[in-house]
């Protein structure tokens, strides 16, 4: 059955959700895309479309594809709108709480054969898998962001996870177009153990006054041939979720180098999460972003 994926429910419309829902649908699975806040599926789907426009313009989608593939993805407006999924990828809140609780919810909706996966890009497998009647069918399936560029996708398997899910999941991403990595469940993984102390040594090089944002970030665009600046990253994935990951390595390995930066710490308490608020590191209200310190 697990060879049978035809419908892929998408848990949360934030810019992953609407990633994973968007590169599926160009692969022409069926995607049905459920979130809490109903007004966050509109917002999400009104992404999707710009995207698959955006693609459209510069050559890399013929306007048929775009249409036929926003033909196949329809909003869920109740959980229970995923009960025909044959895998449910999560992509909600980088919250462990809120991730049980919708597993706890999806469980008991989802056919037997149907296949679990978390987005998570830090939270252990094995312990969000225990939230389920399915570990052995459930996997990590860790997405980058942007998800229609990005070529890599992290799989992760839980202690229970069985070959057959894995092998689902792998036959999953390579249809669409993604190349896997395979990572064992330790806190954050591969990309973000690596990248998000980047990240933070970046915001400590800020805290201490060794450069300007405008400095560390072409610092590293230049002399290190970055696609962006650290912390023009970090406003990009959210200041939220890089400091739920640093909270994650550093409980997760108990050890002080993992330490969040409370500059860090500040901007998340100021609501400032970077461009999806409009203001992070960088302020994205104007024409330009600007500096915010
Ligand atoms: N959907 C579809 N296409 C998109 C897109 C999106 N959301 N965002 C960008 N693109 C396309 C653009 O249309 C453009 O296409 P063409 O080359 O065909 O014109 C191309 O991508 C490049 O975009 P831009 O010209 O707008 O800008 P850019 O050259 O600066 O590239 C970027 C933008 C691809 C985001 C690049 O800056 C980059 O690679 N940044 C680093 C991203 C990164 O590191 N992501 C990983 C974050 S870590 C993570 O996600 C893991 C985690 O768990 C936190």
């Amino acid at each position: 059955m697990t060879g049978n994926i035809q419908t892929i429910g998408v848990i949360g419309a934030g810019q992953m959700g609407s990633g994973i829902a968007h590169v599926s649908a160009i692969a022409g699975y069926d995607v049905l895309l459920y979130d809490v806040a109903p007004e966050r599926i509109e917002k999400g789907l009104a992404t999707i479309n710009g995207n698959m426009a955006r693609q459209v313009s510069s050559g890399k989608l013929s306007e048929e594809t775009r249409k036929q593939a926003l033909g196949r993805i329809s909003a869920a407006p109740t959980i229970q709108g995923l009960a025909g999924a044959d895998l449910v990828i999560e992509a909600a809140t980088e919250d462990e709480s809120v991730k049980r609780k919708i597993f706890q919810q999806i469980s008991p909706i989802l056919n037997p054969e149907a296949i679990l996966a978390t987005n998570t890009s830090s939270i252990s497998i094995t312990r969000l898998a225990a939230q389920t009647d399915r570990p052995e069918r459930f996997i990590g399936i860790h997405f980058m962001n942007p998800v229609p560029v990005m070529k890599l996708v992290e799989l992760v398997r839980g202690i229970a996870t069985g070959d057959a899910t894995f092998e689902a999941a792998r036959a999953f991403a390579h249809r669409l177009d993604k190349t896997v990595t395979v990572s064992e469940d330790f806190p954050a993984f591969i990309v973000n153990r690596i990248l998000m102390p980047m990240i933070n040594e970046a915001i400590y090089t800020l805290y201490e006054g060794v450069g300007t944002v405008e400095a560390i970030d072409t610092a590293m665009r230049l002399g290190a041939n970055h696609p962006m600046g650290p912390l023009q990253l970090a406003d990009f994935i959210g200041l939220d979720t890089c400091l739920a990951i640093m909270q994650v390595l550093h409980d997760g390995l108990s050890d002080s180098k993992y330490r969040p930066c409370p500059l860090l710490v500040k901007y998340v308490e100021a609501g400032w999460l970077g461009r999806k608020t409009g203001r992070g590191f960088y302020d994205y209200r104007g024409e330009h972003p600007v500096p915010t310190r």
